[in-house]
């Protein structure tokens, strides 16, 4: 059965990235778009010619409480994740939410509460816990292969968005749009954080949005510093102040060998493993180049068919929105803050890879097996 998808915000991330695992979906009669809805007519009736869809509905209520829509996309801009994905799951939906999950712990709080309960369940991006490389190097660190975790690095940085002014606005920033990629993966290796400090602040004071030049109010440059106990430490380095780089992702010291992650953790170009016992580096490429780090609407696809819950879990979100915000205030202030929630191991069990794998193409350089 065809799942009906109804899309909340029709911008960049949309019109692109998922649009195009839709797409993909679609073609294999898994999904199709059944609603979208924008506060922006243009971007509403864009999208909605391209599928052939009702172009004016009243609001996000109109298109939620719609018969034919089972899973429901909230791409809008920060600030009204945690509003829009409560009214879906309380509707009995599946719901998918790009990061963060809500932009305040009280909020995310009641939405992790909620998706215990709701019929539906609740994916929460980033998506970077599904990729093959991270699953690797997830397990490699698991088995002991590199030792006993105890240092690590992370970063992921760009010069910074130039289509929408509420990245630089409250509730926007590039912890809670970039630094939360590298917070996500590395509470998956190290567990829970326990306590957090930060360097936070604004570089780049303003910022040319679409031609308009706009005082910045959010944060673009961060360094956070994570403690998961036992003085086992690791630091994210954030920012829309990087214009390239040419290092590790992700950077695993342990206490028998060393792993790093290439490329980005959202878009992996292989991995390198050093162990003392075997005194080299070995070099593992890329296994999967066409992951997509939108990958999160397919695993919600294949765990409804399937009807197993999802490896990942959105206390791992809640997690990373707390350690952000820790990291905001300690960035005001200077004061490291103690961590409160945890979440569970990323669970990769046999029901997940079943219905992964029953969808999943031997021939991987045309990934049509979607
Ligand atoms: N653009 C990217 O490359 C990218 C990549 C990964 C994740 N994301 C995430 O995706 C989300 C959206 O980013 P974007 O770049 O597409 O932003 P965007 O500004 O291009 O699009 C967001 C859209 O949401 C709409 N919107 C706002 N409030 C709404 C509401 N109540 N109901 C319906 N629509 C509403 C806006 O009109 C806008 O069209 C953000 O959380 C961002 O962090 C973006």
């Amino acid at each position: 059965m065809s799942l009906g998808i109804g899309v909340l915000g029709c911008g960049s991330v949309f019109a692109g990235p998922y649009a195009g695992m839709i797409d993909r979906l679609h073609a294999h009669g898994r999904v199709h778009v059944a609603a979208v809805y924008d506060v922006d007519d243009r971007k509403r009736r864009g999208a909605a010619g391209r599928y052939d869809v009702e172009p004016d509905l009243a609001g996000p209520g109109a298109l939620i409480s719609r018969d034919d829509v089972d899973v429901v996309l909230v791409l809008t801009s920060m600030n009204e994740h945690g509003p829009l994905s409560r009214a879906a799951l309380e509707a009995g939906k599946h719901v998918l939410v790009e990061k963060p999950l809500a932009t305040s712990l009280e909020e995310a709080s009641a939405l992790v509460e909620l998706a215990k309960t709701a019929p539906g369940l609740l994916v929460c991006a980033p998506h970077v816990l599904l990729s093959p490389t991270f699953r690797a190097i997830h397990a490699c660190v698991r088995e002991g292969r590199i030792g006993r975790l105890l240092s690590g690095r992370a970063r992921y940085g760009w010069a910074g968005p130039w289509w929408a002014d509420w990245f630089y606005r409250p509730g926007g920033g590039s912890l809670f749009d970039l630094g939360v990629y590298n917070v996500t993966t590395l509470c998956a290796l190290f567990g829970p954080a326990r306590r957090v400090t930060a360097m936070v602040g604004t570089a780049i004071p303003e910022r040319d949005v679409s031609g308009r030049v706009i005082p910045v109010e959010a944060d673009d440059n961060a360094h956070v510093l994570l403690d998961f106990g036992d003085a086992r430490f690791a630091v994210v380095s954030t920012g829309f102040t990087m214009q390239r780089y040419r290092s590790p992702a992700v950077e695993l010291y342990g206490s028998e060998g060393t792993a790093q992650l290439l490329g980005d953790d959202w878009a992996p170009e292989g991995w390198e493993l050093w162990r003392n016992e075997e005194a080299s580096w070995r070099l593992m490429p890329e296994a999967d180049p066409h992951w997509q780090w939108t990958d999160g609407l397919r695993h919600l696809v294949d765990c409804v068919e399937a009807g197993v819950p999802t490896a990942t879990r959105p206390e791992h979100a809640l997690h990373a929105l707390e350690i952000m915000l820790a990291a905001q205030a300690a960035g005001r202030d200077g004061v490291a803050r103690q961590i409160r929630t945890g979440f569970p191991e990323p669970v990769y069990d046999g029901a997940m890879l079943a219905a992964e794998e029953a969808h999943r193409s031997h021939d991987r350089r045309s990934h049509d097996g979607i």
